[in-house]
């Protein structure tokens, strides 16, 4: 069976690519650039993302406390039991199959649309001061408003997708790179084990240095719209960013990303994961 090897701090993970679409490089151009990247003027540009401050303790509380009641009554809800003490780390100790937790994540995706109510208003603004720039969370092409993606990753478990760029479907299916950035918001369990792994720099990497598939990717037997990268400028490593409770991880939308193995023995990972465009 096909397997490839990727690193993420030290560690080797050897994954199972049956079923995957071939794999080639691009051309001899980097993407992002002036014209082609929003965060282009930002100080952290360089290396492609960055950890900022921007909720207070009381304001990250407040959001958690919201999430963790949510998340709370889809489990309720949804698998008929009453969750007694229920936290979003110990999420895994009431949510104990696979099959329990695509319940939960079907109801998850939707959360914001249904009765979820993040104030994406009140904290634009503070995102639009930290860029420099307005913000809007309708998408320009699409004219539609982006969904906020709860993101609950259960310890060892392996929901998570491969190594990616999140402009690729529209670079390969339009010729067209999307005016965004990409915003991850550590809610609860994300540690040196469990963080989002990266790959510094690699939005300065030419098209034609980088190994990928052109129509989505298999990983592990699970599918996935992304286009997976199994090798970029010779290497196969990643690293986890390091953000805390009250920060938002940005990246550039041309990073190479993904892999997020959740590393932790005890701990079920949340994030939020969206995307803004530059108004
Ligand atoms: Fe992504």
């Amino acid at each position: 069976m096909p397997t490839t090897e990727f690193a993420i701090s030290n560690k080797t993970y050897n994954v199972s690519i049956d079923g995957c679409p071939e794999f080639s490089s691009g051309i001899e151009n980097v993407l992002s650039n002036e014209d082609t990247d929003i965060v282009f003027h930002q100080p952290w540009y360089n290396k492609g993302y960055a950890s900022i401050d921007f909720l207070t303790n009381d304001e990250f509380s407040f959001l958690k406390e919201g999430l963790t009641a949510s998340v709370k009554k889809i489990v309720e809800e949804e698998l008929n039991i009453s969750p007694e003490g229920f936290t979003l780390e110990t999420y895994h100790h009431f949510v104990k199959s696979s099959e329990d937790h695509f319940k939960i994540v079907r109801k998850t995706r939707d959360l914001f649309s249904a009765d979820f109510n993040f104030p994406i208003e009140e904290m634009k603004p503070k995102f639009e001061k930290i860029l420099g720039f307005e913000l809007t969370d309708v998408d320009p092409k699409l004219g539609e408003k982006l969904h906020i993606i709860v993101r609950i990753n259960r310890p060892k478990s392996n929901d998570f997708n491969p190594p990616h760029k999140d402009i690729y479907e529209e670079v390969d299916k339009n010729n067209y790179i999307p005016p965004f950035v990409n915003l991850w918001i550590p809610i609860a369990g994300v540690t040196e084990n469990s963080s989002l792994p990266m790959v510094p720099c690699s939005h300065k990497l030419k098209e034609s240095e980088i190994l990928r598939t052109f129509d989505g990717g298999v990983v592990e037997g699970n599918k996935y719209r992304v286009r997976m990268i199994k090798e970029w400028g010779g290497s196969k490593t990643l690293e986890r960013a390091e953000v805390k409770d009250g920060q938002v991880l940005f990246f550039s939308s041309h990073l190479i990303h993904g892999l997020a193995v959740n590393e932790e023995e005890d701990l079920t990972r949340v994030a939020l994961e969206f995307r803004l465009f530059k108004v």
